[in-house]
């Protein structure tokens, strides 16, 4: 019998976890930071007609051209600086690619990452063959960006990734300690702004004064995650370095067309989002009133709380009920936590009276 090749997998592949998918049918999934609302009225026309001038049998375009066109008019950045990809997981990927490989001196780059943030990052770099540096967030999740310039300059960092606003805590990082970490660190600095559509800030088009800066976006958040697009922005000059490494036709047509769409219906979207965060603050409102949970400030389209008692338990309770929430709690740095993705208001509903009940005294 001829043996199958795992110890052929590379090390550090074969000593990772998978990345957590949960796939609940629950009645009320508020696990996942999707769109809870529903998409702008006249999207699903527009779709079916954008769908149906598909032609099949052709290869998509290469590298998205027609789709970057419009994502560079509706975000008012160059062309030239846009990456278009199968998510913006896709854009980490290519990242971590990118600047990866080993150093003249044979050590593996090191990539500093902020803790706790999003968990595709370490297991993306690990794959790329990076050396995880956690720094940790303090204890209201703010960033300290001496920490983060001290951790990178004692690992000789090549990369530092940031989301803000971070994913799971949902608070937008300070302006200030970006900028300071840009200023003080020489290699690329990843800001992920997954979330943006819910928060305040923007990082989109500062290349111009740090050209250190890489910018990604999704418009999974926003409604469409089935179509799995994200972009990577950055100088030119960088974008076109990446693009070397990028696979051709990464995008399929469908998403492509479906994007393009949604791209142009833009400030409705917007809209809708306005509405998750009035939502977010009503949901806010109502948990801090229950007095038994800790609710963290968020700019994201979810809310992560600190629950007394048994987190687990609580997290099954909820699903008993019908209400997948995200359990963070065996996390560093994230005891007792759950993230709560903001739902439409019955959901949420559900869910305050829930909470309301299983944490009665
Ligand atoms: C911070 C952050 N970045 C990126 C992503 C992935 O986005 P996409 O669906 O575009 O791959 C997520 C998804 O949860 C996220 O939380």
């Amino acid at each position: 019998m001829r043996s199958v090749p795992i110890g052929s997998v590379r090390s550090t592949i074969r000593e990772l976890v998978a990345y957590p998918i949960e796939h609940e049918r629950v009645p009320v999934k508020l696990d996942a930071n999707e769109l809870g609302f529903d998409l702008p009225s006249g999207l699903a026309a527009a779709v079916q007609s954008a769908l149906s001038r598909i032609d099949l049998r052709r290869y998509p375009e290469g590298h998205a051209d027609s789709l970057t066109e419009t994502v560079a008019r509706e975000w008012h950045v160059a062309a030239e600086s846009v990456l278009v990809g199968n998510g913006s997981n896709e854009m980490i990927a290519l990242t971590f690619a990118a600047f990866g490989g080993d150093g003249a001196d044979g050590r593996a780059p090191a990539v500093v990452l902020p803790t706790p943030s999003f968990g595709v990052y370490p297991i993306q770099a690990r794959t790329h063959g990076f050396e995880v540096v956690s720094c940790p967030l303090d204890e209201r999740f703010e960033l300290d960006p001496e920490r983060v310039l001290d951790a990178t300059r004692r690992h000789r960092a090549r990369l530092v990734v940031l989301a803000s606003p971070n994913n799971p805590t949902g608070n937008a990082f300070q302006r200030v300690s970006i900028e300071r970490i840009l200023d003080g660190f020489d290699g690329p600095v990843v800001v992920d702004e997954a979330y943006q559509p819910f928060a305040t800030e923007s990082w989109l088009g500062r290349w111009d004064r740090w050209p250190n800066l890489l910018v990604l976006r999704t418009l999974s958040k926003v409604g469409l995650a089935a179509l799995r697009v994200g972009f990577l922005f950055a100088d030119p000059r960088l974008t076109a370095e990446l693009r070397k490494a990028k696979l051709p036709f990464n995008l399929n047509s469908m998403s492509a067309a479906v994007a393009r769409v949604a791209l142009d219906a833009w400030s409705d979207l917007e809209a809708v989002a306005q509405g998750v965060i009035a939502e977010r603050r009503r949901l806010q409102e109502a948990l801090s009133r229950l007095g038994t949970l800790e609710v963290f400030p968020s700019e994201a389209n979810f809310l992560l709380v600190r629950v007394p008692g048994d987190a687990n338990q609580l997290w099954s309770r909820l699903l008993e009920r019908g209400i997948s929430v995200r359990n963070f709690s065996a996390k560093a740095g994230l005891a007792g936590c759950l993230r709560i993705t903001v739902g439409r208001p019955h959901e949420n509903d559900q869910l305050i009276a829930s909470l309301g009940e299983l944490l009665a005294p």
